[in-house]
């Protein structure tokens, strides 16, 4: 592609304002001037959309961008609320020129015949739905695993044709061709006009999403007027092929069969655009994942040491750095977004990469880290009715790619060179991707086995129970009368990510894997958690306490936060029981920091049973209460609820007795204003005996699912090809929740409020089921 967009990392985010340094004139602290300067096509947005809009995800999150015409959406909840409603919020204008077409521009597409109509990704509903079902079956996980040969023997035939040279631009020699000949092959398009169609794709790209000047447009609409009719003649050529394989012949015979729902414009239209996102976005994607994996040396390196970590990596490469940034839609009707009102007709810019990196949602979103336990959340591929159906052909591809290279090619580095791309809104990726190493420093060359591939991953999403780092326990002490705290590193010194108040991590030790809150300063390298001893417990807090050591080398997950605090809160409210003190010192930790009104209550057996006293009377004195259980010292919850302030909240974190009175105290409170961490959880497996098979609607993706007796809900939407976060898979994380539209729900996790419960518009899909076999709407 010939690219524009050059690096400069130190050019002011706002396009036009040219300043060379972000001096005193750039407009950073004034939003709305900052929302007035926006500029997609801007050296910032494009080389760094995240970065970019972080002003906007921090002060402005929804706004209006005059020199666009669009309504800029950055936050990650907003930007899935838009995806979430594809009535409200309609596809139409995903495929509409961001640059309208010249009067020139539009007469050469007459020549041609052009008439590009709707395709999966901009069309409306009931259509879309009718269409999607029909046409999706290709794209499930047990389809694919078929193609998972073919796309290793292409990535093997082009790695052997550059291995001995010592140097390749990795675009050409690989990250081109191999996603269009999958591509084609899995569409069952003829493979032999590769160049043609590379052509063809860059005009698309160029024509729709691009800025081409009036010069360009011609150019530009004479090959894609071109590309329209080479669609139009791959179609009649397959059409004479009724027994051939494939998506487009699948579709074709749809057509045949079902004309008025897969319609000839739909399948000519769907030709020529499938063509370009079933293979232009890969490329881009895998391109950008092996620029961002060799700038991360040390994520590079644990790759190459533990292919385990492949799929996970291939997620946060999509989330950091994913090919496309931005998507669009369009109001239906007046709206409300985030506290700013939307007229009907409103076109929206929804910028996934910055959601991708919104810290209410990832911590330390700025952060590349490979270990990140929920990269998969990201919005790279959308979400609900018109998530991207390639999704898992992608991440296939991605991960042979890095697990043949980083297997063969080891010592891989990137080249120097300038990184340019095409300026458009939505995609990003360079042009080419120089990268060198010493051939003679094979592995291969030394070892012939090194060649044979070591793994392949099932077809879908990560497996979760990969996605661990190694640490250190750097330290080990009693912490208090049966509890151990443990302070935490990484073996090599590296820092390890950044967490906030609330947080918690998983340490994998023997065959337990057990979640603890983080209780030490965000500022430090390493970690602290501290683990009690639960002698009636399933096992895991005992085989610590015997066996752990000072020294010792075990896995760990997160830091996740499923237990945020609300820092605008007026007045917050602690209360822990017992261990449940590791958050909540943390929250408090965090509140004296920032000057917020607070006061905390923290109950025990015994004094010599509660951890980290010392430090809570040394930092918390002026606001703390102490209870101690054998000197007759009890909290008095019904005056705490009684007592509270106007707008203050409560955060607390204990033993069921506790959270479960101080639920029932607060169900008349205002929503929100109580907040809880479980310890553990009432699930056990699940008894196929004891439980009845039910039906699930997925209103968003337009699915009904049957989930059997030995099934959970969250498993069988993961099946069905619809990834669902999950963490804990026992009703405590609270990361699989989905809403419920209708149907009634019996409840087994320990995340929600009677109230919320009682509400019944949440549930937990880890544990949670449809209540006597009844049928569920879910909005997934
Ligand atoms: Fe944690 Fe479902 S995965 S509540």
């Amino acid at each position: 592609m010939a690219g524009q967009i050059k690096d400069s990392p130190r050019e002011c985010p706002f396009g036009d304002a040219a300043h060379d340094e972000w001096g005193q004139d750039c407009p950073i602290g004034d939003p709305a001037a900052m929302a007035r300067s926006f500029d997609a096509f801007g050296g910032s947005y494009q080389l760094n959309p995240a970065e970019a809009l972080r002003w906007s995800r921090d002060q402005l999150p929804v706004f209006y961008a005059p020199k666009l015409g669009y309504w800029v959406v950055t936050r990650y909840d907003d930007i899935k609320t838009v995806f979430r409603d594809a009535i409200l919020f309609s596809p139409r204008n995903v495929l509409e020129r961001i640059t309208p077409a010249t009067p020139e521009a539009q007469e050469i597409l007459k020549t041609y015949g052009y008439g590009m109509g709707r395709t999966m990704v901009n069309e409306d509903e009931p259509a879309h739905m009718e269409r999607r079902r029909t046409l999706l079956d290709h794209f499930m996980p047990d389809k694919l695993e078929a193609q998972q040969d073919m796309v290793r023997r292409l990535t093997r035939e082009k790695i052997d044709a550059f291995i001995d040279s010592g140097r390749v631009d990795l675009i050409e020699g690989m990250l081109y061709e191999v996603p269009l000949l999958v591509a084609l092959h899995f569409l069952g398009v003829p493979e032999d006009e590769i160049a043609t169609i590379k052509t063809f794709s860059v005009a698309h790209s160029v024509n729709t999403w691009g800025k081409p000047s009036d010069q360009k447009q011609i150019e530009v609409a004479h090959d894609v007027g071109r590309f329209w009719e080479y669609a139009g003649a791959i179609i009649e050529k397959m059409r004479a092929e009724p027994e051939g394989t494939g998506w487009m012949h699948h579709t074709i015979r749809m057509n045949v069969e079902k004309p008025e729902v897969v319609t000839d414009n739909y399948v000519h239209s769907m030709m020529m655009a499938i063509i370009v996102a079933a293979h232009e976005t890969t490329s881009l994607a895998s391109a950008n994942m092996f620029r961002t994996l060799l700038e991360h040396r040390e994520a590079w390196n644990d790759i190459c040491a533990d292919p385990s970590l492949i799929p996970n990596a291939v997620e946060e490469c999509l989330r950091y750095a994913g090919s496309i940034v931005a998507w669009r839609r369009q109001t239906t009707a007046p709206t409300r977004l985030n506290g700013v009102d939307l007229p009907v007709g409103a076109k929206l810019l929804i910028v996934q990469a910055s959601g991708n990196q919104d810290e209410r949602h990832f911590e330390d979103g700025d952060t590349f880290d490979i270990y990140r336990d929920n990269a998969i959340d990201h919005l790279t591929f959308g979400y609900g009715a018109h998530q991207c159906m390639g999704k898992n052909i992608g991440r296939m591809e991605m991960r042979i790619f890095l697990e043949e290279m980083t297997r063969r090619l080891p010592h891989l580095r990137l080249a120097a060179q300038d990184f340019d791309q095409l300026p458009n809104i939505s995609f990003r990726g360079p042009d080419a991707l120089w990268v060198e190493w010493d051939p003679t420093q094979n592995p291969e060359r030394a070892d012939a086995k090194v060649k044979t591939p070591r793994r392949s991953f099932a077809v879908g999403p990560p497996a979760r129970r990969d996605v661990a780092r190694k640490v250190r326990i750097a330290d080990l002490h009693q912490e208090a009368e049966g509890t151990l705290g443990l302070t935490i590193e990484d073996p090599q010194g590296r820092p390890l990510p950044k967490w906030s108040a609330g947080s918690h991590i998983e340490l994998c030790v023997g065959e337990y894997d057990r979640k603890y809150s983080l209780c030490g300063s965000p500022d430090d390298n390493s970690y602290r958690v501290a683990i009690r001893r639960e002698d009636l417990g399933r096992g895991g807090s005992r085989y610590i306490h015997e066996t752990l050591q000072a020294g010792a080398e075990i896995r760990m997950r997160g830091p996740s936060n499923l237990f945020r605090l609300d820092e605008s809160a007026p007045h917050v409210v602690l209360i822990a029981g017992g261990i449940g003190i590791t958050p909540i010192l943390a929250m408090a930790d965090r509140l004296k920091d920032l000057g917020r009104s607070y006061e905390l209550h923290y109950g025990g057996r015994s004094k010599s049973t509660m951890a980290f006293l010392d430090r809570v009377a040394r930092d918390h004195g002026a606001v703390l209460s102490l209870y101690a259980g054998d000197e007759s010292q009890r909290m008095d919850l019904p005056a705490l609820v009684a007592d509270l302030r106007e707008g203050a909240q409560i955060y607390a974190c204990g033993p069921k007795g506790l959270l479960n009175t101080l639920e029932v105290l607060t169900k008349d409170l205002p929503e929100g204003s109580f907040h809880f961490e479980h310890f553990s959880s009432n699930v056990a497996g699940l008894d196929p005996e004891k439980e009845q098979p039910f039906q699930v609607e997925l209103s968003d993706s337009g699915l009904v699912l049957n989930v059997a007796a030995d099934t959970t809900l969250l498993d069988a939407i993961m099946a069905a090809g619809i990834d669902v976060a999950c963490d804990c898979r026992e009703g405590l994380c609270g990361s699989c929740e989905v809403t419920v539209i209708e149907g009634e729900v019996d409840h087994r996790d320990m995340v929600l409020t009677r109230a919320e419960r009682a509400g019944g518009k949440r549930m937990m899909t880890c544990c949670s089921r449809a209540r006597h076999g009844a049928r569920l709407k879910l909005a997934l």
